[in-house]
């Protein structure tokens, strides 16, 4: 992007979505995983991303948190330029404080309690007292239905508890968005669906958005306010999920709703 054009680029009005993505470009090794891909989501939104190994879904999670840099395409966020042309502003910071991100692997510490792995980024990046954060990881056990288990030591739970509780854990820090990649992918169907029915729970109680990676069509028709399919680094189809996954249009959404049927 030449200087004048990132000039008229600040200048554009941000967008009146909670985020919006456009452009989104990424290589890895000459190779282009996401092709100008743009997103919106709007407050409180549960946008459900599918498509086949390799299309890019994790890669543009991913720069939403600022885990990889993209290397073209704005974001905006809350009604701030937070990314211009791949370049994180310091209007991110903020912005990346309201982004949550669950993963399908467990990133608690076994060894450590609940609680203690509760109060880890609140103390060290919010630097909030002990108090503060006892009361609001009481708040968010409850959330996920984790109430009784503040002192259980992490390695002693369940699959479906952990990642019940790295939902509480991102909850510690007050966020509007939340991030998920594949976080049900290690559990049995029926756990699955309890942890995901936690994420609609938090937006109709919350109003907190959720854009989540899952090969679970059945959540998907059920809870999403909207599927992206991606394949080979673009959005090749998007809208309601009843519509997509009964009618797909483009092939390769046919062909990956037969595969996945649900
Ligand atoms: N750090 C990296 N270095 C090199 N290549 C990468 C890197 N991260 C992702 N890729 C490549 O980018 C492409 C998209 O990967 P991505 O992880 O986004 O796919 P995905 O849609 O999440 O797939 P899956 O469903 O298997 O998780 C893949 O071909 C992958 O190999
Ligand atoms: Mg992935």
């Amino acid at each position: 992007m030449s200087t004048q054009e990132e000039a008229l680029e600040q200048e554009r009005p941000a967008s009146d979505h909670f985020m919006d993505l456009s452009g989104i470009t990424k290589s890895f090794y000459g190779r282009t995983v996401l092709k100008r891909v743009d997103f919106t989501l709007d407050a409180g939104e549960i946008a459900v991303l599918i498509g086949k190994s390799g299309s890019g879904k994790s890669t543009l999670l991913r720069i939403i948190a600022g885990l990889t840099k993209a290397d073209d395409g704005d974001i905006d966020m809350m009604g701030e330029r937070v990314v211009i042309g791949g370049e994180y502003q310091k209007t991110w910071k903020a912005a990346r404080d309201q982004v949550g991100m669950i993963f399908q692997n467990y990133t608690l510490w076994p060894h450590l309690s609940v609680r203690q792995n509760l109060a880890l980024a609140p103390k060290k990046v919010l630097g909030e007292s002990d108090k503060v954060i006892v009361e609001r990881a009481e708040r968010a056990l409850a959330e996920v239905g984790m109430a009784h288990h503040l002192n259980s030591r992490c390695g002693q739970l369940s699959g479906g508890e952990r990642q019940r509780v790295a939902i509480a854990r991102a909850l510690m820090m007050r966020p509007r968005l939340l991030l998920c990649d594949e976080m049900t992918s290690a559990l049995d169907p029926p756990v699955a669906a309890e942890v995901l029915g936690v994420i609609t729970k938090l937006k109709e109680e919350e109003g907190i958005g959720c854009v989540l990676v899952t090969h679970d069509m059945a959540f998907a028709a059920k809870a999403a306010d909207r599927v992206s399919y991606f394949e080979e680094g673009v959005i090749a189809e998007e809208g309601d999920p009843r519509r997509l996954l009964s009618e797909p249009e483009t092939p390769g959404l046919r062909k990956f709703v037969d595969a996945v049927r649900f």
